[in-house]
């Protein structure tokens, strides 16, 4: 009989263990809406989406999904799923509405109920404390690229722990730092929009300090056992070729892109290699005497999100190996692989070495797949059903791929889908759609999609249940 590629995927997913984690995630900006209600203040994002040309259609996260008003409706959709957590932020400036100062009970309060309506159902909550959305008066004191930032940052996170700790186990600090600095700071393409390197650069540090600072903090608070971590966004970054200057590119990318997060965290330095890339182009990190004892407090779960993996040129598509600024270029390109609807193409195998790669580099540090999954442009039946077999087989073949890692050595112990519902995609608003449950924006109505059924099944079966 021939074996086909989902035959093989199958058995693989078949293999992970029966005590895996399972999850969905979603984060409070994408989802919450009432963005004004019970003390709420602007956070950076909400002043984004006002600037015309920034986000795709002016749209923005005052609805959403009306998570805020709807929440024990869609606790009860994740019951449904069959999973046994669920990932979700903070928003910052409903807890904390001014980045300083006193805590807002009201807003907190949200998040109390939310834990509760979950352990009611059985599932176990995860918290992430920062999915991008700083409260708008820090950044008018200058957001992530000053220090007093992160110890904001911490402030605000021992508001939430001392709130939920009693019974949240897991908790993530960041969500994503490098889209935060680099997105936010250097190509001005998410919130707060800003173009200036050196300013990325030291988000990064700022951004891992308060990190360091919270976990520090929620370790000595703690009065029953918890795990913490923090996510980041990765993929393999391969040379486009063989050559020295593609090499290069590839080392530069992974060294930008991973390595400055994971090497602080780990070890308690910052890579040699990229400290020097830096220093080319004029910038130092903003390191001060015990910073990189903090950044590197022990934690408990690296937090990996994946969508995609690229392939490096270390030469532009003028032939010179040189930008106009005397720098060396590296350039991402494609494979011609088939891509989502984000035009990110698909790469399952980038997923396995990515994992690999981590366990490898970084032994003892268990890993959860914090969020993976793919837009695709779905179209709904009369009944709003959506049979979006393309978003099932990137779940499969990535699904795979992290239990072929697994078999080949890394410690995962977890995966999470994003999302559990379509909502707002940042710069690309809501056009585009990641949800195993189809949102009708006009209505709010709530329609499980056939990825959806597909991943209650794939979960029950793996658990034994069936
Ligand atoms: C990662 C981010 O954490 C999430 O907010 C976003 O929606 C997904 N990537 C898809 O782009």
């Amino acid at each position: 009989m021939e074996t086909t590629a989902t035959a093989v995927e199958a058995d693989l997913i078949a293999s992970l263990p029966a005590n895996f984690r399972w999850g969905v995630a979603t984060s409070a900006y994408q989802i919450e809406g009432a963005v004004d209600e019970d003390g709420r203040t602007p956070s950076i994002w909400d002043t984004y989406c006002r600037v015309p040309g920034m986000v795709h259609n002016g749209e923005n996260g005052d609805v959403a999904c009306d998570h805020y008003h709807r929440m024990p409706e869609d606790v009860a959709l994740i019951k449904e799923l069959g999973v046994d957590t669920y990932r979700f932020s903070v928003a910052w400036p409903r807890v904390q509405p001014r980045g300083s100062g006193p805590v807002n009970e009201k807003g907190l309060a949200f998040y109390d109920r939310l834990v509760d309506e979950l352990l009611g159902k059985g599932i176990d909550p995860w918290v992430t404390l920062y999915h991008w959305d700083l409260p708008q008066e820090l950044e008018d004191a200058g957001g992530w690229p000053v220090r007093d930032t992160a110890y904001r940052f911490a402030d605000y996170a021992m508001m939430v722990f001392d709130k939920l700790q009693d019974r949240v186990r897991i908790w993530t600090t960041l969500n994503e730092p490098w889209c935060t600095a680099m997105l936010g700071y250097y190509e001005g393409r998410q919130a707060p929009g800003r173009q200036e390197f050196p300013a990325a650069i030291a988000s990064v540090h700022h951004l891992l300090l308060g990190h360091g600072l919270a976990t520090q903090r929620m370790r000595e608070a703690a009065s029953s056992p918890i795990e913490i971590g923090i996510t980041l966004n990765m993929g393999s970054s391969y040379p486009a070729t063989d050559s020295a200057a593609d090499r290069e590119a590839a080392r530069r990318a992974d060294g930008l892109g991973a390595r400055i997060y994971l090497d602080p965290l780990r070890y308690g330095r910052y890579p040699k290699d990229v400290v020097a890339d830096l220093v080319q182009r004029g910038v130092e990190i903003p390191v001060r005497d015990g910073d990189l004892e903090i950044i590197s407090a022990p934690i408990d779960v690296l937090g990996v999100n994946y969508y995609s993996s690229h392939r490096y040129s270390g030469v532009g598509e003028d032939g010179a190996s040189r930008d106009a600024d005397g720098l060396p270029v590296t350039r991402a390109v494609m494979a011609g692989l088939p891509v989502t609807d984000m035009g990110w193409e698909i790469v399952p195998s980038g997923f396995t070495d990515l994992l690999v790669r981590l366990g490898r580099d970084y032994p003892g540090l268990p890993m959860v797949i914090t969020e993976n999954g793919s837009a695709f442009p779905d179209e709904a039946d009369a009944d709003g059903f959506v049979q979006d077999d393309d978003r099932t087989a990137y779940f499969q073949s990535h699904i795979g791929a992290v239990a072929a890692a697994r078999q080949a050595g890394a410690d995962v112990r977890g995966y999470f889908a994003w999302s559990l519902m379509d909502n707002f995609e940042w710069s690309y608003g809501y056009a585009k759609r990641f949800g195993i449950v189809r949102v009708d924006y006009e209505t709010q109505r709530r329609t499980l999609k056939a990825s959806a059924l597909w991943y209650r099944d794939t979960i029950r079966r793996v658990r034994g249940g069936a």
